[in-house]
């Protein structure tokens, strides 16, 4: 098996495609430059990868984040507001001191979509 020396205890994959933070069709923004730069000033670089992606799909759902990690993956959906995207940040840093995931606020409880068939 090959070995990364850059291992990180998850990704947090941001999407930013052709209607995720589509604010020209009407969808709702991603802040994805305050996102890069609060990634950098709270140091989680190298340690929780952050990944703003074009489309990963589910397009009909605005503001899609997946989060993956050893544990398997977590899709959430409608994701529309900063406020939203700032707890995903805090619950970030929180991992990252506690070395490993913690479950996701109950906020995004009713946010979890599955993509699959
Ligand atoms: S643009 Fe986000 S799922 Fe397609």
């Amino acid at each position: 098996m090959l070995e990364t020396k850059r291992r990180v205890i998850g990704q947090m994959i941001v999407c930013h495609g052709c209607c995720c933070g589509a604010t020209h069709k009407e969808r709702p923004e991603v802040p994805a430059e305050w996102l890069k730069d609060e990634w950098r000033r709270r140091g989680l670089l190298k340690r929780f990868q952050l990944t703003v992606s074009g489309c990963v799909g589910p397009c009909d759902i605005p503001n899609v984040v997946v989060v993956n990690s050893a544990a398997g993956s977590q899709w959430l959906g409608n994701i529309t507001r900063f406020d939203q995207y700032r707890s995903l940040v805090e619950w970030a840093v929180r991992s990252v001191e506690a070395g490993h995931l913690l479950d996701l606020p109950r906020e995004f409880k009713d946010h979890v979509m599955e993509p699959w068939r």
